[in-house]
């Protein structure tokens, strides 16, 4: 059968021979054993309903391994045989091209050379899954092929309920990711119901189809790294020769050598799983692997002195390397963390002195003994950190719940009121003041003709677009704007892209919309193909997380996710393709709402309307919020965005004077 034939036949009509997991494919972490028998019953019971009576009893046992084996169902045998990536969008068998957008995004989703664990249907971030199991993928795509623009798609946590009658101005897909009743989404809420079948954590980008590969987060984290160098630089001071120590090669922790790279600085990036360094080492996004600590060290005290631009993946536990670095008094100027802490006792931080095999083995045999380690380790790496930050080292939370996981832990991470932790996060200090706050946040595009050419020439009109803008912007942005320019106009040269012809890169509501009516006009004159607009979960107005994006909210309201809700429905009815509402996303299961959007550009003036309503929204909605937080560049932006627009009026708070209020309590 052919390609097309595959995905419009969805289930095969015959039963496939039973698969198991390629070792060679990195395979995710074994999940705990959580179920107990009844409930084992009834998630073999809900697995067996995607298919036909005359299967079940095969099936149920086949079902019942996997639930042994791993902790989950996947249903293997249905992982499809042809290559799963993104096509051209015109390589789909779909009657409407929003269809086929869709359906290239979940397939670069799944693509082995972009997902962490591709036989698990799961992109990043050690659970961040694209669907639960293979015949959710399956019936998705046959939906997708059927499907025509008075139809939704309705996505639960990866399983398509069905096609609904809607118009040709409704969003063609709706998803939800993990949207629990809020007193059931503690962790191992998590692990009970994605086990029974019923639930996923979709991550931020993973269950919305947004993943672009680390080129997004390469982006984010070339941004953050290099304002960090700022802050703690002297006047004159070079990044060069200075050491910028984290952990994890992963799905988006994968990054940081590459941006470090970018910075000019050494970084050494450690990471328990050979297979996830040697990945980004083939990729050439990290420039040596080094097996043994006191190499390690060697090769820091050179770099250090000769001003090298060079990255290290250490392949070892980070622990190891913030404790040697400190008895060997090896100066760390920034320091952070970029482990799966959003998920601490399944596999998302290893613990120290065990090797990758044997912290695997001890999470299968004996879960509560693997939690007490990862609690001891973290205490020892927060005890190791505090003594580099006495001698000078920036440290920074990097959105991964270290912070909140080490004090939990026991860790000393509070300051001495105990009231807030003793270190920032990276968005209270760095992304949120600069970024958020003003409306800059990550908006990319893919292009869907798969066309490198295209992806040349959007990064022409985006640079044009922004360097037109910079003449007139306001000094509060310039920087932005100056890093955004230089930054596209090297992105080739960075050689990024890993899978869809995708590019990133940080804009305001004016930036985006601009680039977007741009790249519409380009495709109306036949310049270039459609495109696929989104961004990452991770923005201004997307995502409620109170140790995160909006970890520099400080009016009370960090713990609502009014604003995550608020967007994902504003944009669903100003013309997104396709939205999403996740819980957990970034940081973990019931600690964040996040949500985003895909739009299809086709070059109409339906096109243009869309996005300039849309985009305007989706920037906007988290502007008006941080502005109504008292935030000062947000109540800038939000003021300056009324002036340009008639028909925006957004409250803005008025400042009490805080006397007023210390007279009340004397
Ligand atoms: N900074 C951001 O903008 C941002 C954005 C999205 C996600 N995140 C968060 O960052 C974290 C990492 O994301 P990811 O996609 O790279 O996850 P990942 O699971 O793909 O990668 C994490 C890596 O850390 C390694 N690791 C775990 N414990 C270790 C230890 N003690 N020492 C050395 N290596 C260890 C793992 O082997 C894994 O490869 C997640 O919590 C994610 O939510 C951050």
């Amino acid at each position: 059968m052919t390609f097309k034939e595959q995905i419009i036949q969805g289930i095969p009509k015959v039963l496939p021979p039973p698969k198991s997991i390629d070792s060679k494919l990195n395979p995710a972490p074994k999940r705990k054993q959580i179920l107990n028998v009844e409930e084992k019953k009834l998630a073999i019971k809900n697995a067996l309903r995607y298919f036909p009576k005359k299967w079940h009893k095969e099936l149920a046992l086949d079902f019942a391994k996997e639930l042994d084996i791993y902790g989950r169902i996947y249903m293997l045998r249905f992982k499809p045989d042809y290559a799963i990536h993104a096509r051209s969008i015109n390589e789909y068998p779909a009657k409407i091209n929003e269809a086929a957008a869709i359906m290239l995004m979940i397939q670069n989703n799944l693509d082995k050379e972009i997902a962490q664990h591709p036989q698990e249907l799961i992109t990043y971030g050690g659970n961040g899954a694209v669907f639960q199991n293979w015949a959710q993928y399956l019936l998705t795509m046959k939906y997708l092929a059927e499907m025509n623009n008075n139809q939704t798609l309705h996505l639960y946590s990866g399983h398509p309920m069905g096609l609904f009658p809607s118009s040709k101005k409704s969003p063609r897909v709706v998803i939800t990711n993990g949207m629990m009743i809020p007193n059931y989404s503690k962790p191992d809420d998590w692990e009970r119901f994605n086990a029974l079948g019923v639930t996923q954590y979709g991550q931020m980008t993973a269950g919305s189809f947004m993943y672009i590969g680390p080129q997004g987060i390469v982006h984010g984290t070339t941004i953050t790294l290099m304002n960090a160098f700022r802050k703690v630089l002297k006047k004159g001071e070079s990044i060069k020769g200075k050491i910028f120590l984290t952990s994890g090669l992963g799905g988006m922790s994968g990054a940081q050598p590459k941006a470090g790279n970018i910075v000019g600085c050494i970084s050494i990036t450690a990471e328990v799983n050979y297979i996830a360094a040697k990945k980004r080492y083939d990729q050439g996004w990290v420039d040596k692997l080094v097996f043994d600590i006191n190499e390690l060290v060697k090769l820091a005290k050179d770099a250090q002195l000769n001003n090298k631009i060079i990255s290290f993946a250490y392949i070892g536990n980070i622990v190891d390397v913030w404790e040697t670095f400190l008895k060997e008094n090896i100066n760390v100027t920034i320091g952070s963390d970029q482990t799966s802490l959003h998920n601490p006792w399944s596999g998302g931080y290893y613990p120290a002195d065990l090797s990758y095999d044997e912290a695997n083995n001890l999470l299968k045999d004996d879960p509560l003994l693997f939690k007490k380690k990862v609690q001891k380790s973290l205490k020892r790496q927060s005890k190791a950190i505090k003594m580099h930050v006495k001698k000078g080292t920036y440290f920074f939370d990097y959105g991964n719940a270290f912070l909140l996981e080490a004090s939990r832990a026991g860790a000393d991470v509070m300051n001495d009121k105990k009231t807030e932790f003793c270190y920032p996060s990276y968005v209270q200090d760095i992304l949120g003041p600069i970024c958020f706050d003003y409306g800059f946040g990550p908006f990319r595009w893919v292009c869907a003709s798969g066309n490198p050419k295209d992806l040349e020439e959007t990064d022409e009109i985006a640079k044009k677009v922004l360097s037109k803008i910079r003449e007139k912007a306001p000094k509060e942005i310039q920087g932005q704007l100056d890093d955004n320019i230089k930054w596209i106009e090297e992105a080739q040269k960075n050689n990024l892209v890993v899978g869809s012809k995708a590019r990133i890169l940080y804009a305001d509501s004016l930036g985006r919309i601009e680039i977007a009516k741009a790249f519409n006009s380009a495709i109306s004159k036949k310049k270039i193909g459609p495109i696929i607009l989104g961004r990452d979960h991770h923005d201004v107005s997307g995502t409620d997380s109170p140790y995160r994006e909006t970890s520099n909210i400080y009016d009370g309201s960090k713990f609502t996710a009014d604003m995550a809700i608020q967007n994902v429905i504003g944009d669903s009815f100003r013309g997104a393709t396709w939205v999403s509402i996740h819980n957990g996303g970034g940081v973990g299961w019931g600690e964040v709402i996040n949500g985003g959007f895909g739009m299809l550009l086709d070059g109409t003036k339906q096109s243009e309307k869309k996005l300039e309503k849309m985009l305007f929204f989706d920037v906007n909605n988290g502007i008006a919020r941080r502005s109504w937080a008292r935030n000062k560049p947000a109540i800038i932006a939000i003021k300056r965005e009324m002036e340009r627009t008639n028909e925006l009026k957004v409250s803005i708070p008025e400042n009490v004077d805080d006397t007023i209020l210390d007279s009340l309590y004397k």
